[in-house]
């Protein structure tokens, strides 16, 4: 099995039997803020999209990248599709005039042509992804590969156990807006993002510990920052703190933890990978490209800079009135949302700054008043999240009828935000479900999973919990951490306070749990 490197999470998959195209992405993403790096654009992609299958782990626009798919990739390539609950990838694929599709039965292995192996698993939770993320299995001739991505499935046994895994791709860096773009002291965000940096580590090794792979390659990320706004979000300042570490440092960081078997890909590299081994070669040498780092990145900061220019330069249409229009598409669903709206449980502020030629600010300030089911000006009370951005870019999410602002503006990292209290998951699951489809999916999962009983329990030093977190029903006999009376979850790292049951990550969420020397307390009183 060879596995050519095309950049991010892609990569291109050749047996004898066929060959698989994964999440190409080569044009900027979210409001030209991520671009790949290492550049990718310069491959032949003419020659890399003509391919037997295609393979697009979720919507999310460093893996969905529309244009080039378009451009590129052969439209008599087969999509091999997950399972996602909504008919959206289908649908966007279509539009691109891509006409074959197999649809993969969740975790079920299908065999294609040739005896060509693939499954694909689809996690489907409002907060994988923009519903939906998922991971790709393959077998040919007894070699087996995971491309896991940037998916976080509770565990990988549903992998191991079809067999050794020769090769293991999954997500090791950050993909997220936290903590940079949150108005703190910069100490704090220091803090914040080390433990983060950290989580992301851990998390990782605990994957590649699941699976055991012959060889493991760190991928789907991080990407890099372009536009001078952002560019000090590049991790190439020595900052502890930043959370989007590359692939030499983890190569760095997996050798402190004893890994050996690390194998990077930079757009080019060719790994030939068999039962007994992986040989690679690269289009320049791995080590020296990444001490030149800060070169090539200044180098693509003015190679890429009218892409981002020209981008700028649609988002504004003053013509849109902004809060009549916010009104319009948000307040319906509001009105729909039972589980959201009360999840979200107060106001959330949107300051919309303009900014005239002479450089004069002005603000307009907009609430989306979740108990209230209403969007209207801002009223000087106070909210529960705070977002300050660019009004253009609001101008274009509307303009262009975008249903998920995660997608799009929260990704772009052009914000800044404030909140009073913990995080609140079901800010930004709102916020990614702006149609009538993705609300009534995320409501319906939420009702299930809140009525789901997890009644398993099991002991974990001196308390026995509940077997499944809270959060995203991660095993907590493997995930689950306790010192004193905390309990971390090691999937995303949500803490609990075992003595109140108390999540001390988000709103909601309380874990049951009780000191193994003490009887439970009383279930309560159902409610009437
Ligand atoms: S499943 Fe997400 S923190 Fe436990």
């Amino acid at each position: 099995m060879r596995v050519t490197g095309t950049g991010h999470a892609s990569m291109r998959i050749d047996t004898a039997a066929g060959s698989i195209l994964c999440d190409p992405w080569v044009n900027p993403a979210y409001f030209a803020s991520w671009f790949p790096f290492p550049d990718n654009s310069q491959l032949d992609w003419e020659s890399l999209g003509q391919v037997d299958y295609l393979y697009v782990s979720h919507l999310h626009r460093d893996h969905f990248d529309a244009a080039h798919l378009k451009r590129y990739v052969s439209k008599q390539a087969t999509v091999l599709l997950p399972e996602f609950p909504t008919s959206e990838m289908e649908d966007e694929l279509r539009e691109l005039g891509f006409t074959k599709f197999l649809k993969a039965p969740n975790e079920q292995v299908v065999e294609l042509d040739g005896g060509l192996k693939i499954m694909i698993q689809a996690l489907t939770s409002p907060t994988d992804g923009p519903i939906g993320d998922s991971s790709l299995w393959v077998e040919y001739d007894g070699v087996r590969l995971l491309n896991q991505n940037d998916a976080r499935p509770t565990d990988l046994s549903t992998f191991a156990e079809l067999g050794h895994v020769h090769a293991h791709m999954l997500q090791f860096s950050g993909a997220i807006w936290y903590p940079m773009v949150y108005e703190l002291p910069q100490a704090a965000k220091t803090a914040f993002g080390k433990q983060k940096r950290d989580r992301q580590f851990d998390r990782t090794w605990r994957y590649i510990d699941d699976l055991k792979a012959s060889h493991v390659f760190p991928i789907a990320g991080p990407p890099c920052f372009l536009d001078d706004e952002l560019w000090q979000f590049n991790d190439i300042f020595g900052d502890e703190g930043n959370i989007f570490p590359d692939q030499s440092v983890f190569l760095r960081e997996y050798a402190k933890v004893g890994g050996t078997n690390g194998v990077v890909l930079l757009p080019g590299s060719v790994a030939e990978i068999t039962t007994d081994g992986c040989e690679t070669t690269h289009p320049v040498p791995v080590e020296e490209f990444f001490a030149n780092k800060v070169a090539h990145l200044e180098e693509m900061r003015e190679r890429k800079r009218p892409i981002i220019e020209a981008e700028k330069a649609s988002w504004r249409h003053p013509e849109v009135d902004v809060l009549g229009e916010m009104k319009r598409r948000i307040e319906p669903l509001l009105e729909e949302s039972i589980y959201l709206a009360k999840g979200v449980g107060g106001p959330v502020r949107f300051d919309l700054v303009d900014t005239d030629a002479s450089g004069e600010e002005t603000v307009e300030s907009i609430v989306v008043d979740f108990p209230g089911k209403e969007v209207r000006p801002y009223a000087d009370e106070k909210v529960r999240y705070r977002f300050r951005t660019h009004r253009g870019l609001i101008e274009q999410l509307l303009h262009s009828g975008e249903v998920d602002w995660v997608n799009s503006l929260f990704l772009s990292c052009r914000f800044s935000a404030a909140r009073i209290g913990q995080y609140n998951e079901f800010v930004y699951a709102f916020f990614k479900c702006l149609s009538e489809e993705r609300l009534q999916y995320a409501e319906g999962w939420y009702d299930e999973h809140e009525r789901a009983v997890d009644a398993e329990d099991i002991t974990l030093g001196d308390w026995v919990v509940q077997r499944r977190c809270p959060h995203l029903k991660a095993d907590l006999s493997r995930f689950g951490i306790v010192e004193g009376d905390q309990l971390t979850c090691q999937l995303h790292g949500w803490r609990f306070d075992l003595a109140s049951g108390r999540c001390l990550t988000s709103v909601g969420h309380k874990i049951r749990a009780h000191r193994a020397d003490e009887a439970p307390a009383p279930a309560p009183e159902p409610a009437s």
